[in-house]
């Protein structure tokens, strides 16, 4: 089917590259909004506690005689414990002189008196978070500054934030891996109703021209009604041309009889031999166009019947034993006799107008192109499908051009001066085809030809 097609990219494809492209582009936002969440989060609980260490050295600054003494609670490092023993940095000046601690860790300014500083700072080749505040103390006679900062290094809140991305990092892969197989999942339903209507196409017999009933999505309702439009169109047009041959076959047969049976009466008058030899060829011209005139016929109405099969149950030995009776004095002509032989009830579903056509037309080989004084044998048999088979005792099929005999207008080197249109095995084809069943043409060992018909 794709072979005549001019292919561009793919709709499942282009489905499933957006959607998984779509959830791979989620995941990565889910994965960096919640990571950056937790991070604060963490972060916060840091803060909080080197907020309340701080806090804890500021409350035990006092002023005696003078003189500032901070005496610190064992609380005030204690809560700064972690699991990863973070270091502890802190550095305590009064006014702009160190009392205590370590000198290089970065003081910042800060404006007012209860206001407290985080940020977060390089220290010692260690990424700290530093906190600061500064309280005013007031003795008998005087007013300082004291500035208290506590710096600790990240390894525990490092650890913990690697601990939240595995966890959102798996998280996010099992939604991604979810999401991938439902794009999956959501590409193929999309893409069923696509593939039925394709199936149903395909699935349809060459003349099969009718509509598409089925109900499709409503994106797909205008392809649909477009095909359903172009085979209308076609349905026409072909049945314009089919009625066109009928009439035209119809046509030029009547007047073919007539110039017929007078060339046939002036043949009784007429002595002289050259005059009767041309009569002679003149008949038989003309026998050939209305043969080709009837069969045209036949087959523009096969065609036209085929297309709108009424099956009818029937008795094939009945139809067949029928048909054998009609052409009996055409074949005593030749002193052929027709034998009719197999099982005594075959039913079948067909069409018998079409079906008597077909199998006269297999008949009507084996007399033309069987001598004289032979037999034709025509077996009906149900077992394993209905059949019949016409079998003669002539030259058989010239076995070379076998499977185009049955092509329109073929016809092979031994029908010689027969008179023939090269359609009876057209017919027969069609209708077998139209029948569901098929037209096998063989060579007999024993020779003669045989054509099997069945369904
Ligand atoms: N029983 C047979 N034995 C030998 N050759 C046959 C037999 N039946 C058909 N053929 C060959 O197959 C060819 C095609 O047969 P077909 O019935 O289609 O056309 P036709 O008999 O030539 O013309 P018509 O349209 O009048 O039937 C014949 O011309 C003949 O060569
Ligand atoms: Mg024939």
């Amino acid at each position: 089917m794709t072979d005549s097609a001019h292919i561009h990219g793919s709709l499942r494809n282009r489905l499933a590259y957006t959607l998984v492209g779509g959830a791979a582009i989620l995941a990565i936002l889910i994965f960096l909004v919640v990571r950056n969440y937790a991070a604060q989060i963490a972060q916060q609980g840091q803060d909080d506690v080197l907020g309340a260490s701080v806090t804890s050295i500021l409350d035990a600054a006092i002023i005696r005689d003078g003189k500032i003494e901070i005496d610190f609670p064992y609380a005030s490092f204690s809560m700064l414990s972690t699991p990863s023993d973070d270091r502890v940095f802190y550095a305590i000046h009064q006014d702009d002189t160190l009392l205590s601690g370590y000198p290089d860790l970065p003081r910042p300014q800060i404006q007012g008196t209860h206001d407290r500083d985080f940020r977060s700072a390089l220290f010692n080749g260690a990424n700290v978070r530093l906190a600061t505040a500064t309280r005013v103390l007031i003795g008998a006679d005087v007013r300082t500054e004291i500035k208290v900062s506590v710096a600790q290094t990240q390894d525990a809140l490092s650890g913990t934030l690697n601990r939240i991305s595995r966890n959102v990092g798996l998280f996010v892969a099992g939604f991604f891996l979810l999401a991938t197989l439902l794009s999956f999942w959501a590409t193929s339903t999309t893409i069923t109703p696509l593939k039925r209507l394709t199936n149903s196409v395909t699935r349809r017999g060459p003349k099969d021209l009718s509509p598409f009933v089925k109900p499709v999505p409503v994106e797909m309702a205008p392809l649909v009604s477009s095909l359903n439009y172009l085979m209308a169109r076609l349905d026409h047009s072909l049945k314009q041309s089919e009625d066109f041959i009928a009439e035209a076959a119809h046509r030029v047969r009547t007047p073919l009889a007539t110039v017929r049976s007078h060339a046939e009466s002036t043949l009784h008058r007429v002595e002289r031999e050259d005059n009767r030899q041309a009569l002679r060829a003149m008949m038989r011209a003309i026998d050939e166009s209305s043969r080709a005139a009837g069969q045209l016929l036949d087959h523009a109405m096969i065609t036209f019947r085929a297309d709108h099969l009424e099956l009818q149950d029937l008795d094939l030995v009945d139809l067949v034993r029928d048909l054998v009776l009609r052409l009996t004095p055409i074949a005593e002509m030749k002193d052929i006799e027709l034998r009719l032989s197999g099982d005594k009830d075959v039913k079948v579903k067909g069409d018998p107008i079409l079906l008597q056509n077909a199998l006269r037309n297999l008949i009507d080989n084996a007399l033309k192109y069987a001598p004289s004084e032979s037999n034709i044998d025509i077996i009906v048999s149900a077992d394993p499908v209905a059949r019949v088979d016409v079998r003669d005792q002539g030259a058989g099929f010239p076995t070379d051009r076998m499977p185009e005999l049955v092509s329109r207008f073929s016809r092979g080197e031994n029908a010689g001066n027969t008179i023939g249109s090269g359609l009876g095995l057209t017919i027969a084809q069609d209708v077998a085809v139209a029948h569901q069943g098929a037209l096998v043409l063989s060579n007999r060992p024993e020779g003669g030809a045989c054509v099997t018909f069945s369904f």
